[in-house]
């Protein structure tokens, strides 16, 4: 299986490489012009925030510290489980910091909400604010929403640029809609 099969598993592109990389760009200037005065530290959401970290903190103009945090929510289902896993025995201390969480997508919003809290009981920061490359259009449950949002799109499952469908297709260049008959037909 090559990169151009997984392309040929999507409905549709929603996104391509020029547009997201222009995006980025935007991101990035607004981050570095909002940040300049600031003690920054950047939280990146792993797996799925890892291509979005790495080519939106390479645009940042500003200096800022970097702490991954290991989060998981889904479990390779295209619905989530509601629960919230954040893999940290011990969370970062950030006083006297701004923290920015990072990550691809907001859905329900509860992953963001959990690590939000998590960040603000635990490590205490100045502020805590978020950025999304992409936010859902639907009604949440929770009272959070992005600071900065790359693209809103529509109550749909999506992969590519580090979004996943069990593990895969985070390697896809571009963001696109996966086909209803490849998750009706998954084994997993
Ligand atoms: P939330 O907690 O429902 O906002 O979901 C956030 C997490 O679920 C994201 O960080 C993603 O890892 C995953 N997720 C939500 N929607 C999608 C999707 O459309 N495709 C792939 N992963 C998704
Ligand atoms: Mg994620």
């Amino acid at each position: 299986m090559s990169t151009n099969d997984n392309i040929n598993e999507l409905k549709r592109v929603l996104f391509n490489e020029s547009e997201i990389n222009s995006r980025l760009d935007e991101l990035a200037e607004c981050v570095s012009n909002q940040y300049h005065k600031c003690k920054l530290t950047v939280v990146p959401i792993m797996n799925g925030s890892l291509m979005l970290a790495v080519d939106l903190l390479r645009r940042l103009e500003i200096d800022f510290d970097l702490r991954c945090l290991n989060v998981e929510s889904y479990y390779g289902e295209t619905k989530t489980s509601g629960e919230v896993f954040i893999n940290s025995i011990r969370m970062p201390n950030f006083s006297g910091r701004h923290v920015l969480i990072v990550d691809d997508i907001f859905d329900t919003g509860k992953t963001l909400e959990a690590v939000v809290e998590r960040i603000k009981c635990e490590c205490n920061p100045i502020k805590v604010s978020s950025l999304t490359l992409v936010k859902k259009k639907k009604e949440t449950d929770v009272n959070i929403t992005p600071d900065f949002v790359g693209f809103e799109v529509d109550d749909l499952f999506l992969v590519g640029y580090g979004l996943d469908y069990h593990g895969k297709y985070r390697n896809l260049p571009v963001i696109g809609e996966l086909k209803k008959e490849i998750i009706a037909n998954s084994t997993f």
